[in-house]
């Protein structure tokens, strides 16, 4: 693994073994420096991690921490993921539609933007849509069985992808006849190969904007339309550029992270069979099941960066005026100083009034706009696949699974399953 930077070199963040079990690899580091240098290979701006679970939470909700780096008063303080992009070969043209996103937005901009869609997943709207995601899982789980060669069927690929692809397009207004293609860009976006992420990119903006001239000359009852339509308080339209941002934001956050919550956690639970035992016997344990398995094997590693808009101290090193900071949720989610024995998988755990006590979906004012609806369709997973192959197991050991190695997410590239 990389030297934290105590002697002097920046933690790699495509390290492989760091990547491999970022859970272990980051809290590694936390225990050495919990303000540590990192970079990614190429990249010029070092980014200081923030490892420990009171520091992650403080940051994420302090004013002096802003998303926009164009944000930061008197500096030019670098745009970390325009340099990133620029390093993978995406032209200006098209990298503007992933940087000008909610998540990189401050003040009233943010505002603006997150509550022309807030309305569509708040939590009341989000147990509305509950039947219609059991119908969709039903559906897919029926044909489970029907996936399987030699006896083995992939839930990655026919169950934890398809559920939430469904869900988020059908929210949104994508035509079932067009589904397949997200999920092929959303593939292709995640090849680290220089210039892989530009034609789907450029297809997929076409995309949007070809369906958004079809909900013109025929409005629908899905939420694109309602963007259409959208004026906020003080009549403010979006322009089609920030339509298009919204709807890529909102597809590709809402299925990839999901799809990879339910196979983690499905793995996790299937690696844990008295966890596994302890769900099937109480499936009123569902929404706590859910918190521990975004605690123990959320998706998520870190947040976007954040820039310091002054010079900040935390955990007693200085962060300078416009350096960028990155949040990691899967440290912070294992600190022992929070958790007790966080490595023991506890399906029981989370009990605080019910309450969300871990950070995998990051916190304060960026805190995941679908989170209901991601907690939904995990709980819809992890209550209907034993229910309906109560025999299920896991076709290789837990420790052969086989993971994509991405520097910001954790997850499975399959999970292959015996049904009965
Ligand atoms: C923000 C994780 C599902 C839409 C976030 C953030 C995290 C996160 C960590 C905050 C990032 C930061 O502060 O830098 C997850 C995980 C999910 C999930 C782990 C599934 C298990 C979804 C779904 C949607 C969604 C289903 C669909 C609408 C968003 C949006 C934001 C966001 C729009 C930006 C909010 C803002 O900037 O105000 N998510 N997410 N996410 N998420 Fe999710």
């Amino acid at each position: 693994m990389s030297t934290p930077s105590t002697v002097g070199h920046p933690v790699n963040l495509m390290d492989p073994e760091l990547m491999r079990d970022p859970f272990r690899g980051f809290s590694r580091i936390r225990e050495l420096t919990p303000v540590t240098r990192a970079a990614f290979p190429g990249q010029s701006t070092p980014i200081w991690l923030i490892t420990r679970y009171d520091d992650v939470a403080a940051v994420l909700s302090d004013h002096r921490f802003v998303n926009d780096p164009a944000n930061v008063p008197g500096t030019d303080a670098p745009n970390v993921r325009e340099e990133l992009l620029r390093v993978r070969g995406i032209p200006a043209e098209y990298a503007r539609f992933v940087l000008d996103t909610v998540l990189d937005a401050d003040g009233h901009d943010h505002i603006r933007l997150r509550r022309l869609v807030s309305r569509a997943f708040t939590a009341r709207r989000v147990q509305e849509l509950r039947p219609r995601v059991e119908e969709i899982s039903d559906r897919l789980l029926d044909a489970l069985p029907g996936r399987a060669e030699d006896g083995v069927v992939d839930l990655v690929e026919h169950y934890a992808y398809p559920l939430p692809i469904t869900v988020i397009c059908e929210l949104v207004g994508i035509p079932e006849e067009d589904r397949p293609l997200w999920r092929g860009w959303g593939r292709a976006l995640v090849s680290q190969r220089r210039g892989a992420m530009t034609e789907p990119l450029r297809e997929m903006i076409g995309y949007i904007r070809g369906l958004i001239a079809r909900r013109r000359a025929e409005p629908a009852d899905d939420l694109l339309t309602g963007l259409i339509r959208a004026h906020d308080e003080d009549g403010d339209r979006l322009s089609d550029d920030e339509m298009i941002t919204m709807v890529l934001t909102l597809v590709l956050a809402g299925h990839e992270t999901t799809a990879h919550l339910v196979g983690n956690g499905m793995a996790a639970l299937l690696a844990h069979p008295d966890q596994l035992a302890a769900l099937r016997a109480d499936p009123a344990l569902a929404p706590l099941a859910v918190h521990e398995l975004m605690r123990w094997c959320g998706p998520v590693q870190g947040t976007r960066f954040r820039y310091a808009a002054e010079d900040v101290e935390i955990a007693g090193t200085r962060i300078g005026r416009g350096e960028p900071v990155m949040a990691v949720l899967v440290s912070a989610n294992y600190d022992p100083r929070r958790f007790d024995d966080p490595e023991r998988l506890d399906i029981t755990r989370q009990t605080d009034g019910r309450r969300e006590v871990h950070l995998g979906f990051g916190h304060g004012l960026h805190y995941c706009l679908g989170a209901a609806l991601a907690r939904q369709e995990a709980e819809v997973a992890f209550t209907a696949l034993p229910r309906r192959f109560p025999r299920m197991e896991l076709a290789v050991p837990p420790e052969d699974l086989e993971r994509q190695l991405l520097p910001a997410a954790w997850r499975l590239a399959r999970l292959p399953l015996r049904l009965d």
